[in-house]
């Protein structure tokens, strides 16, 4: 009995989850290029003035993500650090958790592997979607993480946008609130494509955040095929040339 209940549950979990997720606008697609240094660098410039005073990425270490993005430890130091921390220390914010639970009421979560929690796609549809929004505590709410408790950290950039909503009859018969469209009440300092191409680089930074090793493997991967190439057609020979004999 409880194990059949067991079951249903795990095969109901991911409906529900996922009928839970769906997102009230369309996802635009992000092209993530762990191979281009200056995006990875422009992201990690945004993350370290707009992110890190609220979440801290704290598997990564500023030494480690210079070396990585190919930034001279100088700069690093002068334009990326802004507390009294080490260059060799963890990349930790100075907001601490019971502030920002009574500020915010939840701690903002650490960053470090948020790209491999979340999608890309996600990611950046996430960081483009926020908009004014009274009833909510922060005055904000974001079309794709509905009711979230952090602000628009990127207004500036951005500016301030209001979401008009349209209702529509889903796929199922049943009617649900879509975005129709945003409307921009207050120009920021970017335009939006200007924003959008920041926000790619931000996502992308983020992604290298959740597997650094990445950069490095998928470059030792081609490698890896070549040597099994020539190693197999080596082992192609020898065997040719051990069974001559039998045959
Ligand atoms: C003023 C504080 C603050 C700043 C600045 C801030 N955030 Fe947040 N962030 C939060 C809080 C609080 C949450 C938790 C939201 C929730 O769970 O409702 C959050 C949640 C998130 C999430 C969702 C995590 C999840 O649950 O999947 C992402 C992604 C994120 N932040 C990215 C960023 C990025 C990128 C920046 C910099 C551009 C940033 N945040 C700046 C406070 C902040």
């Amino acid at each position: 009995m409880r194990l059949k209940f067991v079951a249903v549950l795990l095969v109901l979990l991911p409906a529900i989850g996922l009928a839970a997720s769906v997102p009230k606008m369309k996802m635009d697609h992000v092209e993530i290029a762990l191979n281009n240094k200056t995006s990875l660098q422009n992201g990690a410039k945004l993350f370290v003035n707009y992110c890190l005073s609220c979440h801290s990425a704290q598997y990564m270490r500023y030494n480690r993500m210079a070396v990585d993005l190919g930034i001279p430890e100088d700069v690093v130091k002068k334009n990326m650090i802004f507390t009294d921390t080490k260059i060799g220390d963890l990349m930790e914010t100075t907001m601490n958790v019971k502030d920002a639970t009574t500020w915010f009421g939840v701690a903002p979560p650490d960053l470090s592997l948020i790209g491999r929690l979340r999608d890309p796609e996600w990611l950046y549809n996430y960081l483009r979607s926020f908009y004014l929004d009274e009833s909510s505590p922060s005055g904000w709410n974001n079309v794709v993480f509905e009711n979230v408790a952090m602000p628009h950290a990127l207004y500036e950039l951005q500016g301030q946008r209001r979401a008009v909503f349209k209702t529509v009859t889903d796929a199922d018969g049943q009617t649900v609130e879509r975005l129709d469209h945003f409307e921009l009440i207050k120009p920021g300092k970017m335009t939006l494509e200007e924003y959008d191409d920041a926000m790619k680089d931000l996502t992308n930074f983020l992604v290298y955040l959740g597997e650094p090793a990445k950069m490095v493997r998928t470059k030792y991967g081609i490698w890896v095929i070549v040597f099994l190439l020539v190693f197999g057609a080596l082992a192609f020979a020898l065997k040719k040339e051990y069974w001559r004999d039998v045959h």
